[in-house]
């Protein structure tokens, strides 16, 4: 009887779009701070470009979705991370239906769910199409009370996924030990919009002015109210022209900055946008993305800036001087990608999730900051394992097998 009562209840207040949002405020996922743990560490595990609910007409879409999930949980169960980063192409917008275009997102945080482990998203190019909207799937995310997924900057121009995530060190303590930066590179097409000829509207895709502005005033708040920098790490889907200019100018070496460099060259922020701001594809890259790349170069503490979307590029570089063509001069952040983790999107590299792993010990002191990384496989194998410290690029690491599978059994 009481169950069926609290049933009844629950479904009624479900009706009325209330239940979750309110049953869970007390336990939410961004009123419970993020901590590091006992030893001094906090670990994330990054997942990028799944693609889920590809023709979901067809056999093989569906299938790759549960080949995916494989994926998720391979890695999480290799792996101790506190929290999870979705960095982009969750789902892929254009294949999607209107009606339950974000219901894949189901699909992907269950795995997080199972084991009550909190995450946090950036959304990328094909997370907004005529079908699927990024705030849609903000909405549908905030249904968890483990998403920490949040909006700090709005309008038309912002993009929905910009934010930061405080950590805090084990001890309770009023200054959070590191920063997450999280920005929205946009890209796409405007949901449910066409133009007159019928066709459906793009989005530029880069990091907004509006988004930089917000991130330059909040990390001087920050540091003025704590006195001093923070070490910090950033994510966003699209990398910036930085990273194909150290691909293409300075040159990726297999031994020094380990992983596979495919896409070659790789994909930036403002690709096929032109200076003017037209999108007709007369322009290859349209240099918008600087004021983002001036303000993570010019960040003091800021560590690394984690991409994902060319699917064939999975090294990290230290961007240090002033590049060939270019008006910003980098400061020694590292631009690093991660490893296609879907089976969804182009490409059969072997899929897995890069992992980062912050010591307290090693950043304590702000003029000397190091975290270390790797990629953990689908066959729960460790690559490209690198420090990024004062040195990474000078020292000399073993090389990334360049591997492919066509599915998680087909090895
Ligand atoms: C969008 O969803 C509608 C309704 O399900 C569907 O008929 C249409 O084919 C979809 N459009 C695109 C571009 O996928
Ligand atoms: C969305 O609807 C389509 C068409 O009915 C279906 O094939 C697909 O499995 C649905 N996707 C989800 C995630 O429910
Ligand atoms: C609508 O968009 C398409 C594709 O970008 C473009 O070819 C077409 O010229 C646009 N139509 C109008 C009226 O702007
Ligand atoms: C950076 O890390 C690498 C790998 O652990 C190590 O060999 C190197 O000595 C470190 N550099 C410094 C300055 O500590």
């Amino acid at each position: 009887m009481k169950l069926l009562f609290s049933v009844t209840v629950l479904s009624t207040l479900v009706l009325l779009g209330l239940a979750l949002p309110l049953q869970h405020e007390e336990r939410s996922a961004l009123g419970r701070p993020l901590r590091f743990a006992k030893d001094g560490t906090f670990q994330i595990s990054i997942f990028e470009d799944l693609h889920y609910g590809e023709n979901a007409w067809e056999s093989w879409g569906p299938q790759q979705d549960i080949w995916s999930n494989y994926v998720i949980n391979q890695v999480l169960d290799a792996e101790s991370q506190q929290l999870v980063v979705l960095n982009g192409d969750l789902i892929t917008g254009e294949n999607t239906y209107l009606e339950n275009s974000t219901d894949y997102l189901d699909e992907i945080v269950a795995p997080f769910v199972q084991r009550d482990l909190s995450w946090a998203s950036t959304y990328g190019n094909h997370d907004s199409d005529y079908n699927l909207s990024r705030s849609n799937i903000l909405a549908h995310e905030r249904r968890y009370h483990n998403a920490r997924t949040t909006q700090m900057v709005f309008g038309r121009e912002a993009g929905v996924s910009n934010y930061y995530l405080p950590i805090y060190p084990h001890k309770k303590s009023s200054t959070p030990s590191l920063l997450l930066w999280f920005f929205d590179s946009r890209g796409g097409f405007y949901y449910q919009e066409q133009n007159a000829t019928g066709d459906r509207v793009g989005q530029p895709d880069w990091v907004d002015q509006s988004v930089v502005d917000w991130f330059t005033a909040t990390n001087q708040e920050l540091t003025d109210e704590h006195g001093g920098p923070i070490p910090s790490l950033a994510f966003v889907h699209i990398p910036t022209y930085a990273s194909q200019v150290l691909q293409t100018e300075a040159k990726v070496k297999k031994h020094y900055q380990p992983g596979i460099n495919d896409d070659y060259p790789l994909a930036p922020q403002a690709q096929g946008w032109c200076a003017d701001g037209a999108n007709d594809g007369s322009c290859e890259y349209g240099g918008q993305d600087g004021a983002f790349m001036e303000a993570i170069a010019s960040t003091p503490g800021m560590m690394a800036l984690f991409s994902g979307h060319d699917h064939g590029d999975t090294w990290c570089y230290k961007w240090e001087t002033q590049l060939p063509g270019m008006t910003v001069a980098g400061n020694g952040v590292n631009l690093c990608f991660g490893q296609h983790s879907g089976y969804g999107g182009y490409g059969t590299w072997t899929r897995g999730s890069r992992q980062v792993l912050i010591r307290e010990e090693m950043i304590n002191d702000i003029d000397n900051l190091a975290v270390e990384t790797w990629i953990r496989l689908e066959n729960q194998k460790v690559v490209g394992s690198v420090t990024l410290n004062s040195t990474y690029g000078q020292d000399r690491y073993p090389a990334t097998k360049n591997t492919h599978t066509e599915c998680p059994t087909c090895e």
